[in-house]
């Protein structure tokens, strides 16, 4: 969903009322904002503001509770969500792209899913072809349990990454899937995979490797293991 985005005029209004409130401690704390001066400030009549605020509370970007002396407002987590992705992408353009990132998570153990997808032949064969590893049929799950991870998780969905096109074989259809090559803890090599229709949350992260890691690594559920994730498509 995110990544590249066409931009409508709505999210550039919603990401200039969520960065005036940002600027006034929102993202922290309820603010107290009365309308009137809220709208003087952002050169909008008082009306407009009130609709867009109400707008901002339906697509949940904002919390908001109102008494007699106006509105309380404070950022959700998506509305912060919003306001790091172009943080993350301005930063990116300003102080050049970092090459790496690093993540750490835990190990733990899914519905045996991975070793189904993994192996799927159409995935395999680019597998091979663009990471340069036939890969161990499954994936190591990691809950990545810190802010700062989940953070750059997130900041993952903005880069290209490795492209591994969706197919169809005689019974179903295989969506798209994004990787970057990766190294697990100081010496495997291997990728993490973002699907793009994951049914795991932003707190989790998927490496593959050539080698069964939980083997190579003496790796057991709930154990920390440190990703070091690389943006570039070069090692
Ligand atoms: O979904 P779940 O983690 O239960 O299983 P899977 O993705 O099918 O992978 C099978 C097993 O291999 C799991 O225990 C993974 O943690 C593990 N694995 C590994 O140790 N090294 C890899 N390169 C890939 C998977």
């Amino acid at each position: 969903m995110r990544g590249e985005r066409i931009v409508s005029k709505e999210m550039i209004r919603d990401f200039m009322l969520l960065y005036a409130l940002a600027k006034m401690g929102a993202h922290n704390e309820p603010i107290r904002i009365s309308t009137t001066k809220f709208a003087e400030k952002i050169g909008a009549s008082q009306q407009s503001v009130s609709r867009y605020l109400v707008n901002l509370e339906k697509k949940g970007l904002v919390e908001r509770s109102i008494d007699r002396e106006g509105s309380l407002v404070k950022i959700s987590k998506a509305g912060e969500e919003l306001l790091r992705d172009v943080y993350l992408e301005l930063n990116a353009i300003f102080e050049g792209r970092p090459r790496l990132i690093v993540v750490e998570g835990e190990v733990f153990s899914g519905l045996g899913e991975g070793a189904y997808y993994v192996s799927q032949e159409g995935y395999r064969r680019q597998f091979i072809e663009k990471l340069g590893f036939d890969p161990y049929p499954g994936t190591l799950n990691l809950r990545i349990t810190d802010k700062r991870g989940i953070i750059m998780r997130t900041a993952l969905n903005v880069y290209p990454g490795i492209e591994i096109k969706g197919f169809r074989n005689k019974n179903r259809a295989f969506g798209p899937v994004k990787c970057f090559l990766a190294t697990i803890n100081d010496c495997e090599r291997g990728a993490v995979v973002l699907a793009e229709r994951s049914h795991y949350s932003e707190n989790v992260l998927e490496v593959i490797a050539p080698v069964y890691l939980r083997n190579k690594l003496g790796l057991k559920d709930g154990d920390k293991v440190k990703v070091e994730i690389f943006i570039g498509d070069k090692v």
